[in-house]
């Protein structure tokens, strides 16, 4: 009798010796919506062709009508025939086949991933963000796998979009996989080229964390959003008032924006959150992301006056369209101190945003089958819901737009979100006012890290050294970071009531320069005295202080014209490759959308060597330095106190520091 193959054998097989059977997808999963059908008859040629080259000869015949049909169904092929048997997950690092234990480490990130219970849509290999991608089809993921298990520490993968273009020979200081995700030729890089390129098979959409396998589920937005939401409430109350009993009103309760109300209640205000999709509130709700639930407006306002006098922490969702909310508020007087909006902006015409006076039904009806009359809809939404917005800041409410392109798109619109100066916009983004100046411009950024081990007992441990590090940090911090170091403290001593992993062992931890340094190196002797039992990966978001290039968004608060730039994160991903890092990864695109943004990152393996000590230390350093750096020669106050900061901390390093210019002798220049 022929025994089935183990995980291990089928991962070392690559692409089977034997064409698989058919599969089809797995209608209990959520699946990517169908791509447009863009290619011309040429075009599909070159993307079936394309697709086939993965495989032997003999098998094309036979696939090439599978591969036409799910273009045709689907708009791009997955090849679902060559989805692997074995479940999908990250395992303890040690079941993975693997000459090199740093590939064992990539090949855990990479099936986290793909695990259906972190994924959006696990069979077509998409993460998060409706297009974030691993890789475009199965036969890249398989042909990865393989070389990942055969690898050695001197040789190098290289990632095109997805595709292993081979191994290269290297060195051991080199990393282990370099990935670019979407990199076009500039003047080919807009949303149609995607479609286009993707379809042939050419290229991917990586999203951030996604194409470059350092996504850790939800915990991460959750740290973020609640970053923002206290810093917010500082920035309008002045800090050290507390915010119980102050209402924060916001919409959305999807993938992302569904981390708001557990923020909300992490900050300490009461939440109201509007969400249009019943099922999507529903779930929400359930999933115990927020506290209470009504589809009723007249129950709403009594449910908010009583949270109000009773100086409650309570998140509230209100089924319904967001603007009819900030209009009955008006009317009620409620008083909002916090507003916001996560609404999907960026992708305002296919379901990101819905137009108040429809039911979500009548919307999804119009959308697909009046999408003329369906966009007029919408920019007159964004109309009202910027006048209703405008009412309530009149009386003293703070609002910032949270990177969904909200102010954009009323602005194009033609809503009054406009200054007097009529480029800005009226209000600051949440990186201008908030990430910018108070994390950012200080190197604090979300640093995160695995356990490969797959155990709770080495991520308890983790968490309490990252602890221990930080307060001793506290002890002679200067002021401007002191409260910083406090709420990471305070996020990292909770982070394991909150019961925030899905996938793996993951922590995320806001951290600058030398916190990240010194709890990486505390980790690393934590594993070479055997305390931890296996290596520990460290890395972190794209959204950071200086991996992202994105005027809207990440460098916002550049103003020194240099914000439609690139060479920062640039700089990066080339600095972080020879410093150390185990793998890097240089993507187009990711938050905001394809040609608006240019992201990279890095995963560092610690396995307790004094290898890696020189390698946390060299490359962590650069990794947030360089965006500091970036930040003070753009004239940023907090990035000039802290890289002169460093500069004393650090004799080796030597930045070009800007002249300040008196803004009189400005004046008079026409
Ligand atoms: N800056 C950041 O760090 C950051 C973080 C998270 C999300 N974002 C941005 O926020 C947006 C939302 O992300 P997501 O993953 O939650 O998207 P999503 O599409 O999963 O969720 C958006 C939700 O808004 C609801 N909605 C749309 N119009 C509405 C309306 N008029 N009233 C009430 N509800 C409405 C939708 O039904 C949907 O559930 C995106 O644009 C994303 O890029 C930015």
């Amino acid at each position: 009798m022929i025994q089935p193959m183990t995980f291990k054998e089928m991962i070392l097989q690559g692409i089977p010796s034997q064409l698989p059977n058919k599969k089809n997808r797995d209608e209990k999963y959520s699946h990517a919506p169908k791509r447009k059908n863009i290619l011309t008859a040429s075009e599909k040629k070159l993307a079936l062709a394309n697709a086939l080259r993965y495989f032997p000869a003999s098998w094309h015949a036979i696939l090439i009508d599978e591969f036409v049909e799910e273009l045709k169904l689907y708009g791009r092929i997955y090849m679902y025939r060559f989805m692997p048997d074995y479940e999908m997950h990250a395992r303890p690092i040690h079941e993975y086949p693997a000459v090199s234990k740093q590939a064992a480490a990539i090949m855990l990130m990479i099936q986290n991933n793909l695990d259906p219970a972190v994924a959006q849509h696990p069979e077509e290999l998409i993460t998060y963000g409706g297009n974030g991608a691993v890789f475009q089809n199965w036969a890249q993921y398989l042909i990865t796998m393989k070389y990942l298990s055969q690898i050695t520490d001197t040789q190098t993968l290289h990632m095109y979009s997805g595709h292993p273009m081979g191994i290269f020979p290297s060195s051991i200081d080199a990393p282990r996989v370099v990935v670019t995700n979407g990199m076009m030729i500039p003047n080919y890089s807009k949303p149609e080229d995607w479609e286009r390129y993707n379809a042939m098979g050419v290229t991917q959409y990586g999203q951030m964390t996604a194409g470059s396998y350092m996504y850790i589920g939800p915990q991460g937005i959750v740290h973020g959003t609640t970053i923002t939401v206290m810093n917010a409430f500082r920035n309008k109350l002045g800090s050290g008032v507390s915010p119980n009993g102050k209402i924060f009103l916001t919409a959305g309760l999807g993938g992302m924006s569904g981390a708001q109300p557990k923020a909300g209640n992490i900050a300490g205000c009461i939440t109201v959150c509007a969400e249009v999709n019943p099922a999507a509130a529903k779930k929400r709700y359930e999933q115990g992301w927020v506290d209470e639930l009504t589809e009723n407006m007249d129950d709403l306002i009594v449910m908010v006056k009583k949270a109000v006098s009773n100086k409650a922490v309570v998140s509230i969702a209100y089924v319904g369209n967001v603007i009819d909310v900030w209009e009955r508020f008006d009317i009620e007087n409620i008083n909002v101190d916090l507003g916001s909006d996560q609404t999907s902006l960026h992708n305002p015409w296919a379901g990101g945003y819905y137009p108040v006076g429809l039911s979500f039904e009548e919307a999804n009806d119009m959308m697909a089958n009046h999408p003329g009359q369906f966009k007029n809809l919408v920019q007159l939404s964004l109309r009202r819901h910027a006048n209703a917005i405008n009412k309530h800041t009149a009386k003293g409410t703070y609002f910032f737009d949270y990177g969904n392109a909200f102010l954009l798109e009323a602005s194009r619109a033609g809503a009054a979100v406009m200054s007097e100066n009529k480029i800005d916009f009226r209000y600051p983004s949440y990186v201008q006012d908030i990430l910018g100046p108070m994390c950012f411009d200080y190197g604090f950024g979300p640093f995160r890290w695995v356990c490969t081990s797959g155990t709770n007992a080495d991520l308890k441990l983790t968490d309490q050294i990252a602890a221990t590090v930080l307060e001793s940090m506290l002890a002679d911090a200067p002021a401007s970071i002191a409260q910083q170091l406090q709420d990471n403290i305070t996020w990292i001593q909770e982070a394991e009531k909150n019961k925030l992993v899905v996938g793996s062992k993951a922590r995320i931890l806001y951290a600058d320069a030398e916190g990240r340094a010194k709890i990486a190196s505390a980790f690393n002797e934590a594993i070479g005295k055997g305390l931890l039992s296996a290596p520990v990966v460290i890395g972190r978001d794209h959204h950071d202080v200086s991996g992202t290039d994105s005027p809207y968004r990440e460098t916002s608060n550049i103003y020194d014209g240099s914000k439609f730039t690139a060479d920062m994160s640039i700089h990066n991903v080339i600095g972080d490759s020879f410093r150390g890092a185990t793998w890097v990864s240089i993507h187009n695109g990711g938050g905001v959308g394809w040609g608006e943004v240019s992201n990279g990152g890095f995963g560092l393996v610690l396995d307790g060597t004094a290898a890696s000590k020189t390698k946390l230390e060299s490359m962590l350093f650069y990794d947030v330095n360089n965006g500091i750096a970036r930040r003070a020669w753009a004239r940023n106050t907090g990035s000039l106190e802290a890289i002169e900061r460093e500069m004393k901390r650090s004799p080796n390093l030597t930045v070009t520091i800007p002249n300040l210019v008196d803004e009189n002798l400005l004046q008079h220049i026409q």
